[in-house]
């Protein structure tokens, strides 16, 4: 923050008292914040001691700074240009703050995540959360330490921009095991989560001109994500069997690209049929389209094991397939992957370089180790076992409370279902009110890009225990009843 000019009339330590002051009065100094030691500072300006020390001298004696035993200089926490209306802090920025300051134009969708007070809060009915008091943190933090201990000079490097290549191996091999993907590791790229998968897949295809067929209702984050390249979104209707791909083929046929959730449409619960899932292949391969396939929450079904992915029917390498560890681990650990088809291999890999250059590496190392260990495997059947148990726990308790006000939707898997209300009943005036009370349902409606929305909920059961849901649910009951 302090620069000196040793050609300028005014003498050194003038300057370095000026800039000091300066400093604090605008506020980029705060009070009780640490000043760098005399020597520190006459090493950086390349200055002997002296003028550093003469103007802290200055400083101290006029009460803009103080001296703590033991704790080096501060800035002082009394300031006595703080009752100056004309020097207090921050309000020469407020000055620059009334000028022009032109921002790029957003979508509009993104606006309304600034309202939406129920993203806001973990706790009781949460999506997307997890139960974290069971992860095995002991082996975990073992793994960690494990870690830092054996860093060697490439670990401070920068990495492949594609991601460990020890996780990418271990990835891949998981995935052609547990999900009947078609892969190789080096057509996994290790990202920052799904969400950093959504936008660099967007990146690499999307034109501003470009359609893309959107689960109608659907992944709100994958909208937002998308939209971000001007590229124009169609919602496709979704029915029993997942995407409606005949009404998506009779609204654009020329899609770029279709986005799904076969696995476990998101909202609704519901599993892509067999024959859908053709459907949609075919029609990928005709139009020559892509299919982002989001596997979000695959690793969870309750009545029969795991559906294979689409990704592993495709026998024209259409399709993207996205993954996260933010279910099945924690969401903290932002840690996902995206497996492409080999041609797009380096027009994924330059948008990675040019937007992130690549994955930040420590955590990387530490979960190749927990899935090659057998952690994960082991994590995974007996978080299996629990979320089961608080998903018929969620229904017995809605069919106890809420009887016929509401009807459950979706399939016996993942970490949420859903519910619909009465369309009398504003989900999100409902939701608001929830969130004042620790309760975060999620509404229905923002799931759907255009006309008639459902009112509902989705609820996540991942976070919530099985004594806490009947609480939960009458809480639920009684904000519906009060509409
Ligand atoms: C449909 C869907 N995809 C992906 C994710 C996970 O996103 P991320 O990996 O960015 O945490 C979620 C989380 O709730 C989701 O609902």
């Amino acid at each position: 923050m302090i620069t000196v000019d040793r050609q300028a009339a005014k003498a050194l330590h003038h300057q370095i008292y000026d800039a000091c002051r300066t400093a604090i009065v605008e506020g980029r100094l705060r009070p009780g914040q640490r000043i760098p030691s005399s020597r520190v500072l006459a090493v950086e300006l390349r200055v002997s001691r002296f003028p550093v020390l003469n103007a802290y001298a200055q400083l101290l004696a006029e009460g803009y700074l103080e001296s703590r035993v033991g704790a080096g200089t501060i800035v002082s926490r009394s300031l006595p240009d703080q009752l100056t209306s004309s020097s207090r802090p921050g309000v020469r920025f407020a000055a620059i703050r009334s000028g022009p300051r032109p921002v790029a134009l957003r979508p509009s969708c993104l606006n309304r995540l600034e309202k939406s007070p129920w993203l806001g809060g973990w706790g009781a009915l949460g999506v997307g959360q997890v139960a974290v008091d069971q992860f095995p943190l002991p082996i975990w933090s073992n793994l960690v330490a494990r870690h830092s201990r054996n860093m060697e000079a490439k670990s401070f490097r920068y990495g492949n921009q594609m991601g460990s290549e020890a996780l990418r191996k271990t990835i891949a091999a998981y995935l052609r095991t547990a999900r009947s993907v078609h892969c190789e590791a080096e057509q996994v790229m290790i990202v920052s989560g799904s969400q950093q998968a959504l936008e660099i897949s967007a990146r690499v295809l999307f034109d501003p001109a470009s359609s893309v067929w959107m689960e109608e209702p659907g992944y709100g984050l994958a909208r937002h994500a998308f939209a971000l390249t001007g590229c124009h979104l169609v919602p496709v209707p979704v029915d029993q069997e997942g995407l409606n791909v005949a009404a998506g083929i009779k609204r654009c046929r020329k899609a770029r690209a279709a986005f799904v959730t076969p696995s476990h449409q998101f909202p609704m619960g519901v599993t892509m049929s067999a024959p859908r899932r053709f459907q949609l292949l075919e029609w990928a391969q005709h139009a020559g389209s892509w299919i982002i396939e989001d596997d979000y929450d695959s690793e969870y079904r309750y009545e029969s094991l795991p559906i294979a992915c689409l990704q592993g029917l495709d026998a024209s390498a259409r399709v993207i397939y996205i993954g996260t560890f933010s279910k099945v681990l924690f969401p903290s650990l932002r840690l996902g992957y995206v497996v492409m088809p080999s041609d797009l291999i380096g027009r994924f890999q330059a948008i990675r370089r040019a937007m992130d250059i690549g994955p930040p590496s420590f955590f990387q190392e530490v979960l190749a180790d927990f899935i090659e260990e057998g952690h994960f495997a082991r994590h995974i059947r007996r978080m299996r076992v629990l979320y089961r148990e608080r998903r018929t726990a969620l229904v017995d308790s809605i069919s106890k409370e809420l009887g016929s006000m509401v009807e459950v939707l979706g399939d016996e898997a993942g970490m949420h279902l859903a519910v619909n209300v009465p369309s009398r009943c504003s989900d999100l005036e409902i939701a608001e009110r929830a969130a004042r009370q620790n309760l975060w349902l999620w509404p229905l409606s923002p799931s759907y890009m255009a006309g008639l929305p459902r009112s509902g909920f989705i609820l996540g059961f991942g976070s919530t225990a099985v004594t806490e849901i009947p609480r939960a649910v009458r809480q639920l009951r009684n904000l519906l009843v009060a509409k």
